[in-house]
């Protein structure tokens, strides 16, 4: 099959001959019709991001794929099955706190890197072999759609912070970093979930504008000015009661005190869900004074990637009609210009752009 292969962290990634991978017990192979290429991943094939990710390998996070085959112990699977390849895979015999790896893409620890060892090789190629429980059916889709549908790696993202803050349908949330990638799909998915209204900092007034234009009045946009307290007041003040909740997707590059600012427009009693990673290549790290957090019972917790389980309830929100695909525009490239992909979506990140690998 065709693969591209990340051989050396710095170089482009190349066009070759590959087998196929083979299958066993517990396993499942996937065709791959389309793979998302995040607006990060030339750092991440840069070694800027300095991700656990052994080379030589067949990179890319997640795909819409086809069932090729399945292994002798998937009871409900079928070939020809429309899957949602999801990339967080988990050792099986730690179920209290098992290994993670994000295949073809990083890992976590010891453990998640040992799990790679096996779960190494990703999406970009003509197909992959993941666990049976991480192809995920979505039912039957057009096949031009397939690219479209790479939003819900976005998307799951998105939903398993909200899950674990227990978003519900009436709060106030304030996400920060509403206006990247991550971000704006953490906007419609609450919307879609039924969140009273959502405050949107961001520096961007152009997105932020879009944002408005899209969502309408529960979205509350605010324009940072880059003064911490000045920015808590605003988002505070841009909201129509409490601040219930908040999500973070603030990247590494941005420093601790833009992260804090957001948590503290937090009402008493919030929850605050951090996803973003600010702090992962140095710099301060994110204080929050422990007075604050005591008086106010404030819960601040991290959020890595969402549980399959919760796959499909996010489906539900799709297919029940709550929340729109089309608000993503997608830029669709062969395997072959892999590279060009890449530093297209570096140059097209931000809401609602997908660009997609159609191997
Ligand atoms: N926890 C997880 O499971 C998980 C999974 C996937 C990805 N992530 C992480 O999520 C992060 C976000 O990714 P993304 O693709 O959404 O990034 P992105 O599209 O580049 O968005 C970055 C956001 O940060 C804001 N921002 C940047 N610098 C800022 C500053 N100085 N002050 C205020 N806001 C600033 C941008 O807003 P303006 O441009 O408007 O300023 C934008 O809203 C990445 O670091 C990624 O690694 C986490």
């Amino acid at each position: 099959m065709r693969a591209a292969i990340l051989k050396d962290f710095g170089k482009p990634l190349s066009l070759d001959e590959v087998a196929a991978p083979g299958l066993g017990t517990g396993e499942v192979l996937v065709d791959v019709i389309a793979a998302p290429v995040p607006s990060y991943a030339g750092e991440v094939f840069s070694g800027a991001r300095r991700y656990l990710l052994p080379t030589p390998v067949i990179p890319g996070c997640g795909a819409i794929g086809q069932v090729r085959a399945v292994g002798p112990d998937a009871t409900r699977l079928q070939p020809g099955d429309w899957v949602f390849c999801d990339s967080t895979v988990r050792s099986r015999d730690g179920a209290l706190t098992p290994d993670i790896t994000l295949q073809g893409w990083s890992a976590r620890g010891e453990g998640g890197q040992k799990l790679q060892r096996y779960f190494r090789d990703g999406a970009y190629a003509q197909s992959m072999r993941v666990p049976t429980e991480n192809a995920v059916p979505i039912g039957a889709i057009e096949p031009a759609e397939a690219g479209r549908w790479c939003a819900i790696a976005v998307l799951m993202v998105a939903y398993g912070g909200l899950l674990a803050m227990q978003l519900r349908a009436g709060e106030t949330l304030l996400v920060s970093g509403a206006t990247g990638n991550f971000g704006s799909a953490t906007v419609a998915l609450a919307l879609a979930m039924g969140a009273r209204c959502v405050i949107a900092p961001g520096r961007n007034v152009a997105v932020l504008d879009d944002l408005r234009r899209r969502f309408g009045e529960r979205l509350l946009p605010v324009r940072l000015t880059g003064d911490a307290a000045t920015d808590t007041e605003a988002m505070r003040r841009a909201a129509p009661g409490p601040i219930d909740a908040m999500q973070d997707f603030l990247p590494p590059s941005v420093s601790a005190n833009v992260a804090r600012a957001a948590i503290m427009t937090l009402r008493q009693g919030g929850r605050a869900v951090l996803m973003g990673g600010v702090g992962m290549l140095g710099g301060e790290d994110l204080a929050l004074p422990y007075p604050w957090i005591m008086r106010n019972l404030i819960t601040v917790r991290g959020q890595w990637m969402y549980d399959t389980v919760a796959i499909p309830g996010m489906l539900g929100l799709i297919q029940g009609g709550l929340l729109d695909l089309g608000h993503w525009a997608v830029t669709e490239f062969p395997l072959a210009a892999v590279n060009d992909a890449v530093a297209h979506a570096a140059t097209h990140a931000g809401p609602f752009r997908l660009t997609v690998l159609r191997p």
